[in-house]
């Protein structure tokens, strides 16, 4: 049996897991516990074409248009046209979606589609519904071993190729894994910013270790933010999924005037950048902004996840309104991959929202992060299957554990999390300016940020260890933000409101640690 790591337990591992342990060891390490992650809380649920009303290509057109035709083409056309046939295979193994009254599926609208195309579970529950089957898979598979509350601190790299990771559990322990292709499946960065619909572990700890590792990383500039946040007493609730407009919901201001009259043709179904800066703009004047669920028929049936939540929280929904505000959702850039999820380092791959696919461009088009997840896991999986069968077997992975003391540099003592999440939302927010970034820039390089991306970190605490790599990420995704000199889907700049030629049509912003380092 050949061993395979898979860091992080979202959607992309799981399914590239449960491919993968056909024929290897596949172990599975998840900082906290299983049932934490981003893929447990998807609301909306996952986009594809499979009505006979709709088609690839239509879904084609709309990626690509959301997503400033930053995308690369060839890769939303595989995600497209592979999409549809995968969920059906879900299906097929017993994975139930929402479905009319008739039997027929009951397809979600969202921003910036042009059909129906929106699968959902549970009504606003389509993430814990698919993680619970995925996971109620993983119990017939006897080859994945998931390690619940050992995080992953670092990879492990010989002579340039990834030949497995160093982990520590919470008692503080080090233990250097060896394994034949180590996957990163660790989510985007949504953990960096004060307001996120992320869950708060998810920080950037991929997007780091690659770095770190010598990966090519790009277009980490584009994070979108989701516009509507439930926000209530200065707490920020959870989600209020898109599929909520979806259904006739409209964002409104505390007059009851509908804030997106007159923006766009597609009013509160824009792509979720404009959206965002609307809201935040409107809020910055001192604007409440809610959203009017009135017309929503069945509210609590259609929307159960969201209704707990306004209720567990105070809200009142015979009012009719939610109030929303926005906040950090997803990273459209990442790791570079090709389309089988392979890195630039040999032995490394990346699937999921760490990976930079091309998928998405500027600004990824509602429920497509799933069926990325979906597609690009699979893809992954099937291909590092296919090259290991020709590989030849190692003789002993046998775990190490590590003997801490003297091993590394003194730990520094860094800024409190607090702190790196108020600055990374004041300069990388919604709307970004040069001197706010340049502030940021030097603030972290005054933690000496550039050298903590190549000590060695293994007698580190947890808490140093991540807010390294949130210093880390921050400052990569700040030269990126300050190098693109335009506004493009998501990177919007004050300072250069407008898309320039130059930039046009998927023109790069590429990161890499120098080898020097
Ligand atoms: C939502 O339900 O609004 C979030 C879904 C997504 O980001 O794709």
């Amino acid at each position: 049996m050949r061993e395979v790591i898979i860091v992080g337990a979202g959607m992309s591992a799981l399914v590239a897991a449960i491919i993968l342990s056909k024929e290897n060891n596949v172990k599975v390490f998840t900082k906290g516990k299983k049932t934490d992650g981003n893929s447990w809380r998807a609301q909306g649920g996952i986009a594809a074409a499979i009505h006979k009303a709709d088609s690839p290509s239509l879904h084609l057109t709309d990626t690509l248009t959301a997503g400033c035709f930053h995308n690369d083409s060839q890769m939303v056309s595989t995600l497209v046209t592979e999409g549809p046939k995968r969920v059906m295979q879900w299906i097929l193994h017993g994975m139930t979606f929402d479905q009319k009254s008739n039997g027929e599926l009951a397809l979600g609208m969202e921003g910036a589609h042009s059909k129906r195309r929106i699968l959902h579970a549970g009504g606003d529950r389509t993430g814990t519904q698919w993680m619970s089957f995925l996971n109620s898979q993983l119990r017939h598979q006897p080859n994945i071993h998931v390690f619940e509350n050992e995080s992953v601190i670092d990879l492990v790299i010989d002579n340039g190729i990834c030949k497995g990771v160093y982990t520590k559990r919470k008692d503080g322990g080090t233990t250097k894994y060896s394994a034949h292709v180590t996957v990163l499946a660790t989510g985007g960065c949504g953990g960096l910013f004060e307001a996120t619909t992320n869950d708060p572990s998810i920080i950037g700890d991929g997007i780091a270790m690659a770095y770190r590792a010598g990966a090519l990383l790009s277009d980490l500039e584009f994070i979108q933010f989701h516009p509507t946040l439930i926000k209530h007493k200065e707490k920020v609730l959870g989600l209020a999924s898109e599929a909520l407009r979806g259904e006739g919901a409209r964002l409104i201001d505390s007059n009851g005037n509908e804030i997106m009259d007159g923006v766009h043709p597609s009013k509160d179904l824009a792509p979720r950048d404009v959206v965002a800066r609307v809201i935040e703009r409107r809020t910055m004047e001192g604007n409440q902004i809610y959203l009017d669920i009135s017309s929503i028929a069945n509210f609590e049936t259609r929307f159960p996840a969201i209704f707990d939540m306004c209720v567990n929280g105070g809200i009142s929904i015979s009012e009719g309104r939610i109030p929303v505000t926005i906040g950090a959702h997803f990273l459209m850039g990442g790791i570079v991959t090709d389309a089988f999820g392979k890195t630039t380092v040999p032995g490394l791959f990346a699937i999921g929202e760490v990976a930079r696919t091309g998928v998405h461009g500027a600004n990824r088009l509602a429920s497509n992060s799933l069926l990325e997840a979906l597609v690009f896991g699979e893809r992954t999986a099937e291909k590092i299957q296919r090259e290991l069968e020709k590989t030849a077997n190692w003789k002993s992975m046998n775990p190490l554990k590590l003997n801490q003391n003297g091993i590394g540099k003194p730990e520094p003592v860094l800024p409190e999390r607090s702190e790196i999440q108020q600055r990374v939302s004041q300069a990388l927010g919604v709307e970004r300016n040069e001197h706010s970034m340049k502030r940021l820039l030097k603030w972290l390089m005054d933690y000496d940020v550039e050298k903590l991306e190549s000590n060695k970190r293994i007698s580190w605490t947890h808490e140093t260890i991540e807010r390294s790599n949130m210093l880390i990420t921050a400052w990569l995704i700040t030269k990126s933000a300050l190098e693109r000199k335009e506004s493009r889907g998501a990177h919007y700049r004050t300072d250069y409101p407008a898309s320039k030629n130059a930039y046009a049509c998927g023109k790069q912003i590429f990161i890499q640690r120098s080898k020097e380092n």
